[in-house]
C-alpha cells in the first residue's frame, strides 16, 4: 500500500530506499532485497504496491508470475473480467494474489505479507 506523505518530516526509521520513481515503469515491477528478504515493489495507477517474492505455497518466485485482472461474480452469478484488482500468478502451480492486499483469492486464510511503500521527492521506500 502507498503511504501518502507530506514530504516535509523526516523519513520513517522503517523506510528503506529501493530506488527511484525513475526506476519503474507503471504496470512493471522491481525486485528489491531488503534485510535478507526479496520484495516485489509494483508501479501500477493505484500506486505502489509490494509484496513478498517468497510464495507462501512452496516458495516459488511469486513476482516472476504475470500480473492481471481476474474473473470475478457478478451478482446474478455471471462471470465478468475484474481488472481493478492486479492479481500475481504465481509460476509454479498458479496461485493467485491480490497485489495489493496479498490475500489470496479464493483461500482468505493465505495471505503474502505486504508492505508500506512510501515515496519522496521521487524516491521510493519500503517499509517495515
Ligand atoms: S509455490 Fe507458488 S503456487 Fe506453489
Amino acid at each position: 500500500m502507498s503511504r501518502s506523505d507530506s514530504g516535509k518530516n523526516e523519513l520513517p526509521p522503517d523506510a528503506h530506499h529501493v530506488g527511484s520513481a525513475g526506476d519503474f515503469e507503471s504496470g512493471d515491477y522491481l525486485l528489491v532485497e531488503v534485510d535478507g528478504i526479496e520484495v516485489a515493489v509494483y508501479c501500477t495507477e493505484d500506486g505502489y504496491f509490494a509484496i513478498s517474492n517468497f510464495c507462501l505455497h512452496q516458495g516459488g518466485p511469486l513476482c516472476e508470475g504475470p500480473v492481471t485482472g481476474t474473473v470475478s461474480q457478478n451478482e446474478d452469478g455471471t462471470l465478468c473480467f475484474d481488472d481493478d484488482t492486479q492479481v500475481v500468478r504465481c509460476p509454479w502451480h498458479g496461485w493467485e494474489f491480490d497485489i495489493e492486499t496479498g490475500d489470496h483469492l479464493s483461500r482468505p486464510e493465505y495471505s503474502q505479507p505486504t508492505y508500506d511503500v512510501l515515496v519522496r521527492d521521487g524516491e521510493v521506500y519500503v517499509c517495515w
